[in-house]
């Protein structure tokens, strides 16, 4: 029987279970500011045995971060890809295409792309598993709006997220990372408590675990106005591996601190 990896094993090669702190710059950024940014993590991002950091970088700069990024222990990625391979989607960028900039990861199905771009949990599973084929690892976002959590739909929600793309992928869930962002903490400041955090994040990795041994292990990253001033409660969840970061991630020193967290 093979040997269970660990979840630090899994992304940082090593036997200490490790966090992942990816940051999602959204719709922000420009040539300029990026390569201050970019060479500002380069030079202070110390790379602890059991940690990893990754930017997620609008299309067009995925060049600049890959050419900025190279040969440091930083990865980079994508915040969207196609559910398609190629052809006439006009727009539209393939996961093959990205892959293609040396990118390690790929967010699929954040809650602006499911609200304001209308995707189903349906398209959500197509687009990590486009992923996949290309090589990427999906990120892969699930969260309850502020409605659905006060309806007490929370864990509805997250698990019919979760199984839409549990039942696409099969047994290949577990070469994905989840992140559990709730929709009403997403760049309110407001952010989940630690206990609220990991009692997703709990029922989520039992979800997973029913799956297989690999998919009980996928990291859980949590995500919601994430700062350097909270991210150390979150961490101390014993399901949560580490933190998907929003506008924290556009400032060098204190998407550096949360890193070091
Ligand atoms: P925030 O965004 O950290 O700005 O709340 C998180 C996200 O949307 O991924």
């Amino acid at each position: 029987m093979p040997a269970i990896v660990s979840r630090g094993q899994r992304f940082l090669g090593c036997a200490m279970r490790g966090k992942l702190v990816v940051g999602n710059w959204k719709m922000n950024g420009g040539l300029r500011q990026n390569d201050a940014l970019l060479a500002e993590l380069r030079v202070g991002w110390a790379a602890p045995p059991t940690r990893e950091l990754a930017v997620c970088v609008p299309y067009p700069y995925l060049w600049q971060a890959q050419a900025a990024l190279s040969g440091s222990a930083i990865a980079w990625g994508a915040q969207n890809v196609s559910e398609h391979a190629g052809g006439a989607f006009t727009g539209e960028v393939s996961a093959a295409m990205v892959a293609e900039f040396g990118c390690r990861y790929a967010i699929v199905g954040h809650s602006e792309r499911r609200a304001l771009y209308g995707e189903s949990d349906a398209v959500v599973a197509a687009k990590a598993d486009a992923a996949l084929a290309a090589g990427l690892t999906p990120v892969v976002c699930v969260g309850e709006t502020l409605a659905e959590r006060e309806a007490g739909t929370t864990e509805v929600v997250v698990l019919r997220q979760l199984d839409a793309v549990a039942a696409r992928l099969g047994g290949r869930i577990g070469a994905v990372v989840i992140a559990y962002e709730p929709v009403w903490a997403i760049g309110t400041g407001r952010t989940a408590s630690p206990a609220e955090a990991q009692a997703v994040h709990r029922l989520l990795r039992r979800r997973l675990g029913s799956v297989d041994a690999a998919a009980a292990e996928v990291p859980l990253l949590y995500g919601g106005s994430v700062k350097a001033d909270n991210a150390k409660a979150l961490f101390a969840g014993a399901d949560i591996d580490g933190a998907l970061v929003g506008g924290a991630s556009l400032k060098a020193d204190e998407f550096l601190a949360i890193a070091h967290a």
